[in-house]
């Protein structure tokens, strides 16, 4: 039995598509601040006495549809490990309100700690970012605390987690608002399929994303949150470009995304330094120095109320306690 704790990862350089759906090997490298205000606590106990896995998410057992892809997951650690028995895996969700900022990310690394440790495999971070990747692809970089990068690799042995700065030495912080959905989101999943399948500026995202990152790599080593918000700024516009222009078209955006994108631009105008991202979702994250914080927030809360923000400091790596 083991429990593990993962903190959920914003990219700032944008993985969208993948070269192998089963082995989750990307396209395109990217890169990663991991956050403190949400993680996932997960606890996996191998037991010869199980007739099946079972999972409880949030005190809420899953059905054998919904925990599909857990399910698949222990498969792969019983296949590596040798361990034959079937689970028990509890996980809970960290996040201060039920708006859907509950990524897949720190779950699949959550899960990759736990399980791994339970079946007494006792990985590195590098083979534990291998393994949390054939979950989710963001899950690889949530090993690590701080500024992530995810290598492509050209296989499962070298497509991994690397850190660049684990203790983010310098002011940066993150803003989410979070904007509710009723509807049902497009999967990151379907949303990569068709973007790279239908969308004729496909094409030029590799190259793109291979000068965003050596940019945001110079722009971190240099402490330049301006130089580091722009870049995620544009390359968040131009990886949901690839949703608009797919066939048939779709998009994450809603009408509150728009307002909160133009809100950022509003604070810009004004002199406040502040840049947004925005993920597989309508929320929007800002990205600024923690000194701007309090007219960002004051602005925001106008807008949104506070309920609807949550401030987070770069967040640390996976912690695994064996129990
Ligand atoms: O790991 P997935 O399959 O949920 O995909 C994540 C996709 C984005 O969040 C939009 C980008 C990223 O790099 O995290």
């Amino acid at each position: 039995m083991a429990t593990a704790r993962a903190h959920t990862n914003i990219a700032l350089v944008k993985y969208w598509g993948k070269r192998d759906q089963k082995l989750i090997l990307p396209e395109t490298d990217s890169l990663s601040l991991t956050l403190d205000e949400f993680y996932t606590t997960t606890t996996v106990e191998f037991d010869e006495q199980l007739t099946a896995d079972q999972v409880t998410i949030n005190d809420r057992l899953l059905d054998k549809k919904n925990s599909q892809k857990v399910r698949n997951f222990l498969d792969l650690v019983r296949q590596r490990s040798g361990e034959s028995a079937y689970a028990r895996v509890t996980s809970h969700n960290h996040v201060p309100t039920a708006a859907g900022l509950a990524s897949s990310a720190s779950a699949f690394a959550a899960l990759a700690g736990a399980a791994s440790a339970a079946a007494g495999m006792s990985l590195d971070r590098r083979d534990l970012s291998r393994l949390a990747r054939r979950g989710s692809g963001s899950a690889t970089r949530s090993i690590y605390g701080g500024l992530v990068e995810w290598r492509k690799g050209d296989d499962d042995l070298t497509s991994y987690a690397n850190p660049i700065m684990e203790d983010v030495s310098f002011n940066i912080e993150m803003l989410a608002i979070l904007i509710d959905t009723k509807k049902k989101k497009v999967s990151s999943r379907y949303g990569m399929r068709q973007s790279v399948a239908t969308s004729p500026y496909y094409k030029v995202w590799p190259e793109i994303v291979a000068h965003d990152m050596v940019a945001i790599k110079q722009a971190i080593l240099a402490h330049d949150i301006d130089a580091i918000g722009q870049i995620a700024e544009t390359n968040a516009l131009r990886m949901h470009a690839l949703t608009l222009s797919a066939d048939p078209g779709f998009t994450y955006f809603n009408s509150d995304t728009l307002r909160a994108m133009n809100a950022v631009r509003t604070l810009r105008e004004s002199g406040i330094n502040c840049y947004f991202t925005i993920d597989a979702g309508p929320n929007v994250k800002v990205i600024y120095d923690q000194r701007n914080r309090q007219p960002i927030y004051d602005a925001l809360t106008k807008q949104f109320g506070k309920e609807r923000l949550v401030v987070s400091k770069p967040g640390s790596g996976i912690k695994i306690w064996n129990d």
